[in-house]
């Protein structure tokens, strides 16, 4: 009686299965390894139906045992193909996301790719463009020199060549903000020094900067995020943390780079980046551009302890 209370409840069981699985079949647009399952659940089930009808007739035919343990040989061979089907579903899955990963590092490569030459060209038309004219007035200027004897015309001669400096200065500045040109012609290490070097005179912050790549070259966009990174991070220090003191070190390893980056300033509460609390877009800006070159970005910061920051990236 027991037994026949067992057979019943797992054909029920197995009908369930059969049907849950047959579902499936659709949705996986008929995906022989659901077909295959489905078909197990549905033999398995057909497989207690002889047992039980073999337990009902009370004399156990050989014919009948033979059929049903054959039965469990072909449902376990459909399991097997079966569950290999649905590995290989899960490995194309895999692949899936692994190109759509790389597609959409190759986008944000192009993107920022285009938007440092729209800089460089935006860099080279003020620089050679404005540049020249600048410099063209300020040598008419200097050949009034002497020609103007009249003391407030010698005044207002000295206010627009001092206007004209400035304006050369400006230029020059917001050329090399968009595209520094030390940067281009000698690398990450030389061009972060003379960021660095900039900061230290203006005595707002002490940074001291090391590094192992003296006259090392990287692949131009590394060099770029790189560099834009270290300057948005001290930027970052100098607007939000008060910080006295800044480290930065920058190391070629064997096989990649890293750049290690820390203030003494009050730090912050990480867990808002990303929220709505968390305006800015700085930091989310590196992570996408150091995420475009296959790197890597960590930040680490509390309030009181300073931010601590790290990007390693595979040459
Ligand atoms: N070095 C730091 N020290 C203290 N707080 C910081 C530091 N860097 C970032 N923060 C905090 O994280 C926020 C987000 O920084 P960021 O993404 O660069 O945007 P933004 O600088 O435009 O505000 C800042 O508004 C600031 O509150
Ligand atoms: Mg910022």
């Amino acid at each position: 009686m027991v037994r026949l209370i067992a057979l019943i409840i797992s054909i029920a069981l197995q009908v369930i299965a059969a049907i849950i699985a047959l579902s499936f079949v659709k949705m996986t647009k008929y995906r022989l390894s659901w077909i295959l399952l489905s078909f197990s659940f549905l033999f398995m089930a057909i497989r207690k139906i002889i047992q039980l009808w073999e337990l009902l007739r009370g004399t156990p035919s050989f014919t009948w045992q033979m059929i049903d343990e054959w039965m469990g040989v072909f449902i376990s061979f459909m399991i097997i193909v079966g569950v290999i089907l649905i590995r290989e579903i899960f490995y194309s899955l895999k692949r899936a996301e692994t190109d759509r990963l790389k597609t959409e590092r190759r986008v944000l490569n192009a993107i920022i790719n285009t938007e440092e030459n729209e800089k460089k060209r935006f860099a080279k038309e003020l620089h050679d463009g404005l540049g020249p004219l600048l410099s063209t007035v300020k040598m008419s200027l200097s050949a009034l020199n002497g020609k103007i004897t009249d003391p407030a015309g010698i005044d207002i001669l000295q206010n627009t060549n001092h206007v004209v400096n400035e304006a050369i200065n400006t230029i020059k500045e917001i050329s090399n903000n968009l595209s520094p040109h030390v940067l281009t012609n000698f690398g990450l290490s030389s061009a972060i020094n003379a960021f660095t070097s900039k900061v230290n005179k203006t005595r707002a912050l002490e940074i001291d900067f090391k590094s192992n790549m003296e006259g090392v070259r990287l692949d131009n966009d590394k060099e770029v995020v790189i560099y834009r990174a270290v300057c948005e991070l001290i930027n970052n220090s100098l607007i939000h943390s008060g910080a006295s003191r800044v480290e930065i070190e920058l190391n070629k390893h064997d096989k990649f780079i890293t750049l290690q980056f820390s203030d003494n300033g009050r730090g912050f509460d990480t867990s808002i980046l990303g929220t709505e609390d968390c305006k800015g877009m700085g930091l989310s800006n590196i992570d996408t551009r150091v995420k475009s070159i296959d790197g890597v970005f960590f930040i680490e910061s509390s309030k009181g302890k300073g931010t601590n920051a790290l990007i390693k990236i595979i040459v």
